[in-house]
């Protein structure tokens, strides 16, 4: 009995190793942690529960029967994150460059079919040289597996991405289905084709950084929703997301002592719009001053700016904010904000986490570079996005509310369920001066009259009281008392029941 012992703790030892302290050593130099060091960084103390140690491949070719290393280049199994259950995979790039066979995609399947059937998160932590090369068409195949049950356990169970060291070719394609992807500066990169094939294909002469680095994807790309600056920090903030989130998409989001009184009145938020209407404002310092201990999660950080994404807890417990940025391009929508926002509500929506829309809107962006590129559709995905959410909705009001864009930000004809304005609200159809100058065109050479006629129309308009009167905003309420406005009007909503009608599945505009 004693040899048996033996041997199988000499054995979990060996796989322990993964690749050996030589490429332990190289990936420590790279800055790179191994997948194992990952995993007991995002995971509670002694919580991980490994699957699959043993496994080895089955492919033959190229010498590879000599060459079989127990776990296959991909560490699985669960553990929890403060107390909750999450299933976890870490790609090993010490062993066979963490490339991916058919037997590494099994041991990933396994815990996908786990986690959508006991109802908890998977976090992927990539880090691959991609298909494994000697297995080929078996390595697609195992690929393609895993692509579908990242589709299957969408709006089932959140599924998060860290991006940890290459993930090249196809494979991008099984983090881009995730909910949320996360990268490490400088050590990290995605692209569908690498720098080498873009040369020889449209003579491009890029870096590997430049292509699919954490900058490109978090800026310009906005395929990552965010980038931190080492594997220690990045692993923090995923343990810190998952205090967010749900298990599953029959739970809700967890309840967190809080420390912060919800009647906390804020006089500074008095004075928070300029009262020049045509000067920005920073629209974080209300979430801020909303939030439980200020506590902010900001998704998207680095892209599209004039759109703010995130979640906040609301006497503990987990809301997702939209709010419109007026310090970047005065706050209006545009393509690039529609679809951030969009994919943000219809992550709340499959997760039950009430949204929050905190709205100052002059519009939408005009221009040839938004039509010709498709705004109609983009923007139509965060109306379509609002109105088909059955969660709990809160609307305020800071400033303008215009045209179109009023509609689509959670107003009451998108079933938002409480619309607040403060004072400062502007609900129509348009600014003032615009307004005037085409509903008054043959005034146009007389200065003094158009003054008149914007006055007037700024008297009648610039206001929320025209939309209070219709019942479209059910109160107007003080800047200072928002936090409490908000944290009761959810609360009052806690039993919220919608059903939309059966369905397939709807065709949002892609
Ligand atoms: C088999 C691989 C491998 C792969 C790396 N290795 N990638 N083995 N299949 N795809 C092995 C290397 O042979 C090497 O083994 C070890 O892993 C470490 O790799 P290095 O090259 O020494 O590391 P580094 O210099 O850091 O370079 C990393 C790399 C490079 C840039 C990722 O390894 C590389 O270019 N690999 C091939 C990438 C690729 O073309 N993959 C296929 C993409 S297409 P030894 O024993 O020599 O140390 C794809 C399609 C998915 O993935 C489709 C889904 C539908």
């Amino acid at each position: 009995m004693k040899d048996i012992l033996h041997e199988l703790e000499s054995r979990r030892e060996r796989a322990r190793l993964g690749g050996g302290e030589n490429r332990v050593d190289a990936q420590h130099g790279k800055g790179k942690l191994t997948a194992r060091e990952r995993i007991e960084l995002l995971l509670d103390e002694g919580s991980f529960e490994e699957f699959d140690m043993f496994v080895s491949h089955r492919c033959t070719d190229f010498g590879m029967d000599k060459n079989r290393p127990a776990g296959d280049g991909v560490v699985t199994g669960w553990g929890t994150i403060n107390g909750r259950m999450v299933y976890v995979f870490s790609q090993d790039f010490t062993v066979l460059g963490g490339s991916v066979s058919a037997t590494h995609a099994q041991k990933i399947c396994k815990i996908m079919d786990m986690a959508m059937q006991n109802g908890a998160p998977v976090i992927g932590l990539n880090d691959s040289g991609g298909a494994r090369i000697q297995e080929g068409v078996d390595s697609l195949a195992g690929y393609g597996e895993v692509f579908q049950r990242n589709i299957m356990a969408s709006g089932v169970v959140p599924q998060i991405s860290l991006i940890m060291g290459p993930c090249a070719g196809g494979a991008v394609y099984s983090p881009a289905m995730t909910d949320f992807i996360f990268m490490v500066k400088d050590s990290s990169y995605m692209f569908v084709t690498g720098p080498d094939v873009v040369k020889t294909v449209t003579n491009e002469q890029v870096t590997a950084e430049e292509l699919g680095g954490a900058s490109t994807h978090t800026k310009k790309s906005s395929v990552a929703d965010g980038a931190f600056e080492n594997d220690v920090e990045a692993l923090a903030e995923v343990r810190r997301l998952v205090d967010f989130l749900p298990l599953n998409n029959r739970e809700k989001p967890p309840v967190r002592p809080f420390f912060d009184d919800v009647n906390r009145v804020e006089p500074s938020l008095d004075t928070l719009v300029p009262d020049n209407p045509n000067m920005p404002y920073d629209m974080k310092e209300l979430i801020l001053k909303i939030a439980d201990e200020g506590d902010f999660y900001e998704i998207q950080e680095d892209f599209a700016k004039n759109i703010v994404t995130g979640f906040i807890r609301l006497e503990g417990q987990t809301v997702g904010v939209v709010a419109n940025q007026p310090l970047v391009l005065a706050g209006v929508l545009d393509i690039d904000s529609a679809r951030k926002a969009a994919r943000f509500v219809r992550f709340c929506d499959a997760f039950e986490i009430p949204i929050l829309t905190l709205v100052d809107v002059p519009g939408f962006l005009p221009g040839t570079g938004q039509e010709y590129r498709g705004v109609i559709k983009h923007g139509a995905k965060l109306l379509f996005a609002y109105g088909e959410a059955t969660v709990p909705k809160v609307t305020v009001i800071t400033r303008k509310a215009y045209g179109g864009a009023y509609v689509v930000m959670a107003s009451k004809h998108l079933r938002a369920d409480v619309n607040y304005a403060w004072p400062t609200s502007e609900i129509a159809v348009m600014g003032a001066k615009g307004a005037t100058e085409i509903i008054h065109r043959a005034d146009l050479d007389d200065p003094e009259k158009i003054a008149a006629h914007t006055a007037q129309y700024e008297t009648r308009f610039a206001n929320p009281f025209v939309a209070a009167e219709r019942g479209f905003i059910d109160e107007v309420i003080q800047p200072r008392s928002t936090r409490r406005r908000v944290a009761r009007a959810f609360a009052a909503l806690r039993g919220k029941r919608v059903t939309n009608p059966w369905k397939k599945h709807d065709n949002i505009p892609l």
